[in-house]
């Protein structure tokens, strides 16, 4: 018989990132990261719909001190000084997992060192243990959006093949440590964004490359294979722990059914697939190497390599997904932004303030696809809507419009489920307000929870729950029953 609902167990709770909700970047002997070097820069001002890209010029201005400009990933939120009041209100919730990451230079504040740093080791501590305390699973990202900026400045960031063993010795060393508080383990979020957006997922800075697909591509390979090395070191250090790989998920449809839209969309899909084919199946598949031909990119291997990637593929495969895209073969009309990437408007779908298309039916879709491509756990990890809330009078924020997207979303799951899909959690992207990974703005807001805050860092910090908060309490309550 088909499953009908959401299993016992279901993870159901929120997502985070260390570099948009910490703040604390000095504290506590942490390192400077990429992420600190990313200015909040107004719409005005900017040139394109992404701020998180930086020159060499940008980085030099916010390590010397010259830049004028509000850096909102330094403060985030304030996690590092709210984290007991916060997951109080996840646990309120009745999260049952909450997604976070760790931030690699609080544990190694160079990233080439030997010796970790005891602080940011503690700091971890007391997090995972007020989890525990709650009965909330922590689900653990080990590189999202943030790495050590000596590894940036002295290495050139991911397209050194060092940086394997130094991401090789850092994720032991939280294995090891956190060995019996941390079960669910991620390796690298949203690992096609380093070809999409080179500093944010790789620290390759740009301008200082000829051949940027190269250098992207390149240092994939380098996290492919640090990858695997850490889930070969995960599982050898603790056989329960799960380790997944996480993707940015691009769902598109061809514009019409002119075969060459469909081809198209046929190429996209494989180019989007790629990352999961490597980690889930553990290897290059074959369509790759005409993309790599047609681009001239040439991926450097060490032997040994393929035996890696082949031996230790990810326990289950989770993925971001907020929006879908249109292809046509000959592109035209108006574009349709998304997080890290631009398709065609489509004429069915309603957009958010930020113009990223709403489509809850795709999220089954995809659903299927990845599960039929896989057989292996699916795991949303990011889904939410960003939005501009207006904060009234008496203080209660009806984020109707939030509820909205997130009910549609899960009613689907619940459809994917059906199907016959292994799903196995759900954490709503931004559960409390965060900094916006590809604005840096504070105003686009995915919580449950309201944070006082503005764009240029301004606010008491104070957190207050919004209509949403009470609404995914009765969700989780129910496992998904009562939407
Ligand atoms: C994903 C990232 O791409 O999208 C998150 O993994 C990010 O870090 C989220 O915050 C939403 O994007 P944005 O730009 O609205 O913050």
């Amino acid at each position: 018989m088909s499953q009908n609902t959401f299993p016992k167990g279901f993870l159901w709770g929120g997502a985070t990132a260390a570099n948009q909700i910490e703040g604390g970047f000095d504290l506590g002997g942490k390192g400077l990261s990429s992420a600190d070097m990313i200015p909040y820069i107004p719409k005005e001002e900017r040139t394109g719909d992404h701020t998180s890209d930086l020159t060499s010029q940008q980085i030099e201005e916010a390590l010397n001190g010259t830049s004028t400009r509000h850096f909102p990933k330094r403060g985030g939120i304030d996690f590092y000084h709210h984290y007991k009041e916060d997951i109080a209100l996840f646990a309120e919730m009745g999260f049952k997992a909450f997604r976070m990451s760790i931030s690699w230079p609080r544990i190694f504040p160079k990233g080439d060192e030997q010796q970790p740093n005891e602080e940011g080791l503690a700091f971890y501590d007391n997090v995972f243990d007020e989890l525990r305390k709650y009965g909330i699973e922590p689900v653990v990202s080990l590189s999202h959006y943030e790495m050590p900026i000596h590894l940036i400045e002295e290495y050139g960031g991911w397209t050194n093949r060092k940086l394997v063993g130094f991401f090789e010795h850092y994720a032991k060393t939280v294995f090891a440590r956190y060995k019996d508080k941390v079960t669910y383990w991620m390796t690298f979020n949203e690992i096609n964004c380093i070809t999409l957006s080179p500093y944010n997922g790789g620290g390759i800075v740009s301008d200082r490359y000829d051949h940027v697909d190269q250098a992207s591509y390149q240092g994939l390979h380098h996290q492919f294979v640090a990858s695997a090395l850490a889930v070969k070191a995960g599982h050898e250090i603790n056989p329960q722990s799960k380790i997944g790989c996480m993707l940015a998920l691009m769902e598109s449809y061809a514009e019409t059914c002119n075969p060459d839209d469909v081809l198209k969309t046929l190429k996209e899909e494989q180019l989007n697939m790629f990352f999961t084919d490597v980690q889930v199946r553990g290897y290059y598949p074959s369509y790759i190497q005409r993309f790599f031909d047609e681009q001239n990119i040439k991926i450097d291997m060490e032997p040994g390599d393929t035996d890696i990637l082949k031996n230790h593929t990810v326990d289950y495969l989770s993925f971001s997904y907020y929006m879908t895209f249109v292809t046509s073969a000959s592109p035209h009309g108006e574009k349709a932004p998304g997080n890290l990437f631009a398709g065609i408007k489509n004429p069915y779908l309603e957009s958010s303030e930020w113009g990223w298309q709403i489509d809850p039916v795709g999220l089954r879709i995809a659903l299927n696809k990845l599960y039929d491509r896989y057989q292996v756990p699916l795991f949303i990890v990011e889904n939410g809507l960003g939005a501009i809330d207006k904060v009234p009078e008496d203080g209660l924020i009806e984020d109707d419009y939030r509820i909205d997207y997130l009910r549609k979303h899960i009613e689907q799951m619940k459809e994917a489920i059906k199907d016959g899909v292994d799903l196995m959690g759900y954490t709503a992207w931004g559960p409390i307000d965060l900094i916006s990974v590809s604005t840096s703005e504070m105003q686009k807001r995915y919580g449950f929870i309201y944070v006082d805050q503005d764009n240029e860092g301004n606010g008491t910090l104070a957190r207050s729950k919004k209509k949403s908060f009470h609404w995914y309490q009765k969700v989780i309550e129910t496992n998904g029953e009562v939407l």
